[in-house]
């Protein structure tokens, strides 16, 4: 694993020497990795604006949707790798770190797989032995490539349950362990990671501190647990998410912001939530900055931004990864979720890829405590 490590850092300065000036994956080098969520578009066109930053700024990229289920595997027997070795050059070319995103999903999966020829569910065998195939080979042909996998996304409730999804109610929580314990077999040096949205609720992360004592418990790989961090002005707050991150550091893995992104505009939920079924209907006072942000609104948001990265940066030590849920604005999956339609200021890249203010304040508080 060390060795690994070594000769993955000579690789990855290789690529910091040839960008100049100040970047986020210089300024945060020694703190933790700077991951971008990447779409099929870009990594295309590696010559575009917003890819050029994307490879200029960042060490570490994430597939937006090219390795989701529906994509690599939409079919017994048939699996599409082109999106995703079109991704794995990106990465390589660039001397960036490659995340699998996710092995084990509810969303974005393939309908066949759970499911026999007349339509009802497979039998827990069936169910196994088609994840089985699906991961060793999902896993084995980026073996080498990939540096760490999602292998299980979102299989909590935010009460703390597990989620009924078709894998739970076939399997039950078993799925969850065979999962890794495959993941694993066909790629012993990736790292494995549980991934989930609001993390900062006690019972859901304290049900996801279960899950990681359960895996190691069965002697399974778990490195970390994903915190994906879609954020609204009012959820969570620093100190939930504080408490959060302490109680899984304290369960012996570390944390990685995974899906990063903070939503400008007013907030349907109750609390939190970033279940992609969600959908509420388009409302226009929802969406009040068509036109523009107004300053002041501008200044709650960079402040809210700020607060929540100085709260990543005092916990360097238990955060490996800090990943931005796409570049820039234009690109966001907030403008669309959970209202379609509206104009979101999320991310932390103007519309035109310019970088916000809060990049240049997080690149400055990192380079002061190098
Ligand atoms: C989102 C993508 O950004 C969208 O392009 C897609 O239409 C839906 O999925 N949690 C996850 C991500 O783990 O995979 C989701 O990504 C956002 C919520």
């Amino acid at each position: 694993m060390k060795i690994r490590n070594l000769l993955w850092s000579v690789v990855l300065l290789a690529g910091v020497s040839c960008s100049s000036g100040d970047t986020l994956r210089e300024s945060a080098e020694g703190h933790f990795l700077m991951g971008v969520a990447v779409n099929t578009r870009q990594a295309e066109h590696p010559e575009s604006t917003d890819s050029r930053a994307i490879t200029r700024q960042f060490d570490c990229v994430v597939a937006e949707n090219c390795m989701k289920m529906e994509v690599v595997h939409p079919a017994e027997g048939v699996f599409c790798f082109e999106d995703g070795d079109r991704l794995a050059d990106f990465a390589r070319d660039n001397h960036q770190k490659l995340i699998g995103h996710c092995l084990m999903w509810h969303s974005q999966a393939a309908e066949w797989f759970t499911k026999d020829d007349q339509g009802n569910d497979v039998t827990p065998e069936v169910l196994k032995q088609r994840m089985r195939t699906y991961i060793t080979t999902v896993v084995g042909h980026f073996k080498g490539r990939v540096w760490g996998w999602d292998v299980v996304n979102e299989a909590l409730e935010d009460d703390g349950s597990f989620r009924e999804s078709d894998y739970y109610r076939i399997l039950g929580e078993d799925f969850i362990q065979l999962a890794f314990q495959y993941a694993h077999e066909a790629d012993p040096d990736a790292e494995l990671y549980y991934n989930d949205y609001s993390m900062a609720l006690p019972a859901k992360c304290d049900a996801a501190v279960r899950l990681v004592e359960q895996l190691k418990k069965e002697g399974c790989r778990i490195d970390a647990v994903g915190f994906q961090g879609h954020m609204t002005m009012d959820f969570p707050s620093v100190e939930m998410m504080e408490r959060s991150i302490e109680k899984v550091s304290a369960a012996g893995v570390k944390v990685n912001i995974t899906e990063w992104d903070l939503s400008i505009l007013p907030n349907p939920f109750n609390h939190s939530g970033a279940d992609v079924a969600s959908n509420f209907s388009y409302k226009k006072e929802d969406d009040p900055y068509r036109g523009g942000v107004p300053a002041e609104v501008q200044r709650q948001w960079d402040e809210r931004v700020m607060e929540m990265f100085d709260l990543f940066l005092k916990h360097r030590d238990s955060i490996d990864r800090l990943t931005f849920w796409g570049l820039s604005d234009s690109d966001s999956w907030r403008n669309d979720f959970p209202m379609k339609g509206r104009r979101d200021y999320a991310l932390f890249f103007d519309r035109d890829c310019t970088s916000k203010s809060v990049v240049s304040e997080m690149m400055k508080r990192m380079r002061a405590i190098k």
